[in-house]
């Protein structure tokens, strides 16, 4: 059980509301637990044809990239919630890269694939230690400038492509896969999970945001303040649920993790081949 963050009530919602994702007919309601509107229900059938993927591709080309592209930077300017964003998924990164030089795993002759890799906040410290790593993302804004600024640092041992994670080539010694599961539902997370393992000879390292009753809580409380702008929808995931995933997958828990910020919270899990 993920431990509850001893974050201020109103802090998370705030970003459910206004960074992660509200349903857009929720928001366009105004109120979660208003009367259906006809907004809300213009909204249900868009959702029916709009799939997630298309949605999650579409935003982080475009006001996603602009955002995420700011908080995932050391100078870009950001408000203070971005700011603690950023700080949280800092640690995130931090916990992953401790295990990994806690075992000497991303020495040259090792092989990442970073699935969801963003602008390349994991993928490029990696490579920096000497792995050799391959980062793709569902959008091609992000996997371009992941590839630019590994460029500017000189790092050349990491390729960024543009690729949604279920259609990734290869066998790797390690996937990583960070803040990504957010982007999934539930009837959809085993699959995904399965699908990274597929190409993990050694170890799957993943994180979501889990559901217990206090995040459930939160979530459904921000949903009544939705943020002005677009984003997408976001899904918790009981860490029951996914530990499952990954042991069908033929792999078993190796070491957890979790951060806990006043706007940020992730649940990091390493699992390795049974
Ligand atoms: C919150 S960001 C995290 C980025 C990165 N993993 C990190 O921790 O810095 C989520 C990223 O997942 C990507 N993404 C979402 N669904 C995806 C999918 N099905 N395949 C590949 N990338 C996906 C998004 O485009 C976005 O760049």
């Amino acid at each position: 059980m993920a431990p509850r963050p001893t974050a201020p009530l109103l802090a998370i919602v705030s970003q459910l509301a206004a960074v992660h994702a509200l349903q857009p007919g929720t928001a366009s309601c105004g109120t979660l637990f208003s009367a259906p509107c006809s907004s809300r229900a213009a909204a249900s059938a868009i959702r029916a044809v709009v799939d997630d993927k298309t949605e999650v591709r579409e935003y982080f080309n475009t006001e996603g990239f602009n955002r995420w592209s700011r908080i995932y930077s050391e100078d870009g300017e950001v408000n203070s919630v971005q700011m603690d964003i950023r700080n949280g998924h800092a640690q995130t990164v931090e916990k992953v890269l401790k295990w990994v030089d806690a075992d000497g795993s991303a020495k040259e002759g090792k092989t990442f694939c970073d699935a969801g890799c963003g602008v390349g906040s994991l993928a490029i410290p990696l490579a920096q230690r000497g792995a050799q790593v391959s980062a793709s993302d569902i959008s091609s804004a992000m996997a371009e400038e992941g590839a630019a600024r590994a460029a500017s640092l000189g790092v050349k041992n990491v390729e960024f492509s543009t690729s949604d994670l279920e259609s990734i080539q290869g066998n790797y010694h390690t996937v990583t896969c960070i803040d990504v599961m957010i982007h999934y539902p539930e009837d959809k997370m085993a699959q995904m999970v399965s699908s990274l393992a597929s190409h993990a000879d050694e170890r799957l390292i993943i994180s979501f945001a889990p559901n217990t009753w206090y995040y459930r809580a939160l979530k459904s409380f921000g949903e009544l303040f939705p943020g002005p702008s677009k984003t997408t929808r976001a899904y918790l995931h009981t860490e029951e649920s996914v530990v499952n995933a990954l042991m069908s997958a033929g792999f078993k828990l190796q070491r957890t993790e979790m951060t806990g910020t006043n706007f940020y919270f992730s649940r990091l899990l390493e699992a390795v081949r049974q």
